[in-house]
């Protein structure tokens, strides 16, 4: 008895622990720091870098039905941070650069551009989003500069998602109806960091 609830305690311990980890996709032998935000996997890639700026390879994949769209906010803010949007647009994902000053609807965010590379697809059940961001890492917010350290090993993040789709889902600047769901999560990014970044964004291309 005693045992069973010792056993029980540590199973509880590693399913926290794992909640961050490896995982290394088995089709592109891409690895990635994951992290399961609610329904949403994260995942993250970057280089070998001691600071910002750096590029970040982004894989999300999400369900569809909780997911009608989902961001992710690169300081673990809902304002004044770089935020990903994300949606599916029939068999493929649209990736919608956005930013918000106050809780309003994030709009454009011309200074964070992404590459959507293979992988970015949709099917019956869930959506994967996979690119490439440039300006993700470092940002600008009322004169005050902001960067992910590459070496934190719990940065902080947010996501949030509505599972109503966005209202034209071919356009990476549709309106998207308030989230449903919001909550921070950490990333490891020392886990992401990968000397094999370059040959992971070539072959992904
Ligand atoms: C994706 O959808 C397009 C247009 O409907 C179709 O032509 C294409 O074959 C689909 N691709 C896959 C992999 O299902
Ligand atoms: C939409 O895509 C265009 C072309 O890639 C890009 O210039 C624009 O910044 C994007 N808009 C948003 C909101 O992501
Ligand atoms: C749909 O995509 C998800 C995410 O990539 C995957 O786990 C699932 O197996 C796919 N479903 C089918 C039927 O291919």
């Amino acid at each position: 008895m005693i045992l069973k609830s010792f056993l029980y305690a540590v199973t509880l311990l590693w399913v926290g622990a794992v909640n961050a980890a490896q995982y290394c996709d088995p089709v592109t032998s891409v690895c990635y720091s994951e992290t399961k935000a609610g329904d949403l996997y994260v995942r993250v890639a970057i280089p070998m870098a001691d600071n910002g700026p750096f590029d970040i390879l982004l894989q999300l994949v999400a369900p569809k039905q909780t997911a009608g769209w989902a961001a992710i906010a690169w300081g673990g803010k809902m304002t004044k941070n770089p935020i990903t949007v994300a949606w599916a647009n029939g068999n493929k994902t649209v990736v919608s650069s956005r930013w918000a000053n106050t809780r309003t609807p994030p709009v454009a965010y011309p200074t964070a551009t992404y590459t959507v590379l293979r992988g970015s697809t949709s099917n019956a059940t869930h959506w994967t989003l996979t690119a490439l961001c440039s300006q993700c890492a470092t940002w600008t917010a009322d004169n005050v500069k902001s960067a992910l350290n590459p070496n934190d090993k719990a940065a902080k993040f947010a996501y949030a998602l509505s599972p109503t789709p966005p209202s034209q889902p071919a356009n990476n600047a549709s309106s998207i109806t308030k989230h449903t769901i919001h909550a921070t999560f950490t990333v490891d990014l020392a886990a992401a960091k990968s000397d094999k970044f370059q040959e992971y964004i070539t072959s992904l291309a």
